[in-house]
């Protein structure tokens, strides 16, 4: 299955890619409806990664090596298998029926026209009860939790602490500006045929979501001084200090800016109606959030994650796909300003699956997707090919770690099928050759590190450089005492840019062969990414 004891296994190789936390998806008690974004026991580990002392061995050993650990925090839902939403099933009217949405059938039917996540209907009948319907923005066996009753925050502060005191040192706060309800429930303009509407957070999060967030870091961040970084895929420029800033509610906020290029529109949340990103975009994207977060806080930058496809496979038109874009896309991720995150595999590479039928998806949120865009009128080929491009399956296929059966994740039958290119991108290959994108990924991670440079690529400010320059992302972090050019020629065919004045210095070239910079005209190759030290 891929367990807390396999990833124990493994921290010598994490800490030898340069790596100083990891985030782990949801691994408590769980019926897996959404992969254990459906908690059932905040408490427990779930059998199926392993046990309780597990996790304290990984954190101990995590430790050893510099090493912290951040849980997920699923606190919008939990699972309907949830003791609470048991209890509350039994006695809607009782004290658990208020740690839930429960409202009673509006003119026989359910209070508003909210479309959860997944395409359901976000109220369902309470199991039971016929004129009692609960609310879930997610799956229906992900009830939305109260955030308006205090009795119900005290608990999952209470849970919060607990894990603080079994050494963990911080969180990733899932669906975190979900948590606060705009209030009372209304029925939105439907916009599909079906009449729903998706529910949207507010664009302002003044209406109550921060008085929330902050009184959870005053009650169990604050104290434990944890790291926290917020999964927030929208939100308004201003209120950006309100969740990133030293008085802010969380640490850091995932930036999602990258991922939401080519999803503008009104249909911006079908698979079917997605449109694959361009170079320009990706850099205007990239400049616009270190611009917006350079004086207010980090942001967390990824390329990749487990609801998004594989980022080459995504960002890099297919027939270029290789090492050398590869390579560049590392690159711009982990130089921009900002926290960079990795996500597992996306260091060597790993590339999105292919479905040869609907039944081979796995994820929940994917069938409805294929279910959608076949409503949407797309033959069963065209909706396969969304779901192959987009689908959250695409990153959670197992980590490919050498050539052995079942790319050596595992000897029993594996949770999810492998990616057959296995014998071709895994790591053990990888870490045999020199000029392998896992190497790369190291030196970039060195660099970041070098004493020399540390200063510069953690805290310089971000400014562009030939910004005009199509197909091209340029940028500058400098500081007093440095200055360092980012360049990538983000295209298959070659190009000359001319340089800035002053001496320089190659400190990463994603080719082998050496670049000339005797003249202030250079020809960058297709995918070409040089880092520079400008004198
Ligand atoms: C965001 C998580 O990343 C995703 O995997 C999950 O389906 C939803 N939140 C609901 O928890």
């Amino acid at each position: 299955m891929g367990d807390l004891k396999g990833i124990t296994e493994k921290l010598d190789y994490l800490q030898s890619l340069g790596i100083e936390l990891i985030w782990i998806c949801p691994v408590y008690c769980s019926p897996f409806i959404d992969q254990g974004y459906d908690v059932s026991d905040y408490y427990h580990i779930d059998p199926v990664f392993g046990c309780n002392e597990d996790m304290y061995e990984l954190i101990h050993e995590s430790k050893k090596r510099g090493i912290y650990i951040v849980m997920d925090l699923v606190v919008n839902h939990c699972s309907d298998q949830h003791i609470w939403f048991q209890n509350a099933m039994k006695d809607p009217y009782g004290k658990y029926g208020k740690y839930f949405y429960i409202r009673e059938e509006v003119n026989g039917n359910a209070p508003c026209n909210w479309r959860s996540y997944f395409g359901e209907n976000a109220w369902s009948k309470l199991p039971g009860h016929d004129n009692l319907y609960y609310l879930h923005l997610f799956a229906k066996q992900q009830p939305d939790i109260n955030w308006e009753n205090p009795e119900v925050r005290e608990e999952l502060y209470k849970m919060i602490q607990w894990w603080f005191d079994k050494g963990i040192s911080g969180f990733r706060i899932d669906a975190a500006a979900f948590i606060k309800k705009t209030m009372p429930f209304e029925i939105l303009p439907a916009d599909r045929e079906d009449g729903f509407c998706t529910y949207e957070i507010p664009p302002t999060c003044n209406d109550g979501l921060h008085e929330y967030l902050q009184e959870m870091k005053k009650r169990t961040f604050e104290a434990n001084d944890a790291f926290t970084v917020g999964e927030v895929v929208s939100f308004e420029e201003e209120d950006l200090e309100k969740y990133i800033s030293d008085d802010g509610c969380m640490s850091s906020i995932f930036d999602f800016s990258l991922y939401m290029i080519g999803k503008q529109g009104e249909d911006f949340d079908g698979f079917y109606s997605h449109k694959q990103p361009t170079a320009n975009e990706f850099r205007d994207a990239l400049l616009r959030s270190s611009r917006l977060s350079f004086n207010v806080g980090f942001l967390s930058n990824f390329i990749e994650n487990h609801d998004l496809p594989r980022a080459a496979s995504h960002f890099i038109p297919e027939k270029d796909i290789s090492e050398i874009s590869k390579k560049m896309l590392a690159g711009l991720n982990l130089m921009q300003y900002g926290l960079p995150f990795l996500y597992q595999g996306q260091e060597i590479g790993m590339e999105n699956l292919s479905f040869s039928s609907a039944d081979e998806i796995v994820d929940i949120g994917s069938h409805m997707e294929y279910t959608l865009a076949l409503e949407k009128g797309l033959c069963e080929e065209e909706a396969l090919k969304k779901i192959q491009e987009y689908s959250r399956d695409n990153t959670r296929s197992p980590m490919q770690w050498d050539k052995t059966e079942n790319a050596g994740f595992t000897k029993a039958a594996p949770w999810m099928r492998i990616n057959p290119n296995y014998m071709k991108i895994n790591v053990a290959e990888q870490e045999a050759r020199e000029d392998s994108l896992l190497n790369f990924y190291k030196k970039l991670i060195l660099l970041r590190k070098n004493p020399e440079y540390k200063e510069t690529l953690v805290y310089g400010k971000e400014t562009s450089f030939l910004e005009k320059e199509d197909n091209f992302v340029g940028f500058f972090r400098k500081d007093k005492n440095k200055k360092i050019l980012v360049m990538a020629n983000f295209q298959r065919k070659g190009k000359f840019f001319q340089l800035p004045e002053g001496e320089k210095k190659v400190l990463i070239n994603n080719y082998s062969e050496p670049v000339n910079l005797e003249t202030n005209v250079i020809q960058m190759r297709g995918y070409q990414l040089l880092i520079l030290d400008i004198k």
